[in-house]
């Protein structure tokens, strides 16, 4: 395996280091051999590999959205060395056997770390507990029924419990079904009656986040907000998080950049659930991952076919992309603009999510000797044009197409091996 050296790199707390990487591990210069390639790291940085709690691989059944291998590797060049798997695939992430199959699928194939992440009900159909335990004996830690929320609290309160004995999590994807219905697809604002679209109000998600807080108040489960998309929301975490509670969330680099407003040509593209929101709750978004409300950055990575995406707004399937971007938007909506420093960002993006899926032994770590060596080497200064066409995941939803943003990303380790980049930064 190629042996590196990263000379001159700037790390996030603002110190300069040479960064030598041998076998999985990263170590002193010294111990390198001397077929050691050496790469002038001025005026580069490197951070912590980016661990993404909320990742659609799409596999098994949706291969021609995307895939284990072509999304991670769209990973690896967004900076990821860690991937965690939704389970709403066909089937479902609902078995021990499937969260087996899954993980050995990632460890052949995959260019970053795969988790799954397991059903909480079986089918994601929100009435009978999926097989949390036997899961868990399968090495997962995070259990969701993402792209549904369990509506039913008596349900979500044995999920809490049952997974509270090992430690486990519950990642909640929040919407009230009878505020927010299937059709629901534009944020409830004036935009929305304008445009017709049929109206998916904050209080669909904070009437859930406020339930779940009152569940984990009840049984001291752990509970994970996934996609904070409202200022309401935000409220009732800090609230929260004020007494203690085992309460974690998440946003998204698009719920943090767009809005409403991208909506105005029915593009598909933006059609996501949650929905985008007005600039008053982007706001309040940006506050509360800066002063630590809102744990983590998250994707919510959701490649579609251009078939599911080729329909009237309201019936299109919800979901965009954001792996390859999700470094440049919290670049330019968080860092750039002053709101948070790199450490700030390597906490939101590696530390804090390797923590809350449990994965912080090996994922988030330092870049110290000794650790391993998952890490991205980036410009800060380099921007570009986003182009879809050179996504390297099979997906071409990306709503950041034919926007000016930071391109970060030179290349990526993983466990030592260059996962993207290697030859030409
Ligand atoms: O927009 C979304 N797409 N939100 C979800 O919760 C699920 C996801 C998907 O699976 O496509
Ligand atoms: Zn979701």
């Amino acid at each position: 395996m190629t042996e590196w050296l990263l000379r001159g790199v700037r790390l996030a707390d603002g110190g300069r280091r040479d960064l030598a990487i041998k076998g999985e591990l990263l170590v002193e210069a010294a111990d390198l051999g001397p077929n050691r390639r050496a790469v002038e790291a001025d005026g580069l940085m490197a951070l912590p590999g980016l661990v993404d709690l909320h990742t659609h691989l799409r596999q098994p059944g949706g291969e021609e959205a995307e895939t284990v291998a072509s999304g991670t590797r769209a990973a690896a060049r967004g900076g990821y060395t860690a991937c965690f798997a939704m389970a709403n695939t066909d089937p479902v992430t609902d078995t021990g056997e499937a969260a087996s199959h899954l993980a050995d699928l990632g460890r052949r194939e995959g260019w970053a770390e795969v988790r799954p992440v397991g059903a909480i009900t079986k089918g994601l159909a929100g009435q009978e507990l999926a097989e949390l335990g036997l899961m868990h004996r399968a090495g997962v830690d995070l259990f969701s029924d993402d792209g549904r929320c369990v509506q039913n609290a008596q349900v979500m309160r044995r999920a809490l419990e049952y997974v509270k004995d090992f430690g486990g999590v519950l990642a909640q994807h929040s919407q009230d079904d009878d505020l927010a219905g299937p059709g629901a697809c534009c944020h409830e604002s004036a935009i929305g009656g304008r445009l017709g679209l049929p109206p998916w109000p904050p209080a669909a998600e904070s009437a859930i986040v406020a339930r779940d807080i009152e569940l984990v108040r009840l049984t001291g489960g752990r509970l994970h907000v996934c996609h904070v998309s409202s200022a309401e929301s935000v409220d009732l975490i800090r609230w929260a998080k004020a007494r203690r509670l085992p309460v974690t969330a998440e946003v998204t680099p698009h719920h943090l950049l767009l809005g409403t407003v991208e909506l105005e040509g029915y593009d598909t593209t933006y059609k996501v659930n949650p929905p985008l929101r007005t600039e008053e709750h982007s706001e309040a978004l940006r506050q509360a991952l800066a002063d630590g409300v809102i744990d983590a950055v998250a994707t919510d990575h959701a490649p579609h076919t251009p078939q599911d995406k080729d329909h009237p707004f309201d019936v299109a399937r919800p979901g965009m992309i954001g792996l390859e971007q999700a470094l440049a938007v919290v670049l330019e909506t968080m860092v750039l603009t002053g709101r948070m420093d790199w450490s700030g960002l390597v906490e939101r993006m590696s530390a804090a999510p390797a923590r809350i899926g449990r994965v912080s032994d090996h994922q988030g770590r330092p870049l110290e000797p000794g650790q391993p060596a998952n890490l991205v080497l980036i410009d800060p200064q380099r921007r570009r044009t986003v182009d879809k066409a050179t996504s390297l995941s099979l997906a071409r939803n990306n709503p950041y197409h034919g926007r000016d943003l930071p391109d970060p990303v030179l290349a990526t380790f993983w466990r030592g091996r260059a996962t993207y980049g290697g030859d030409d930064f």
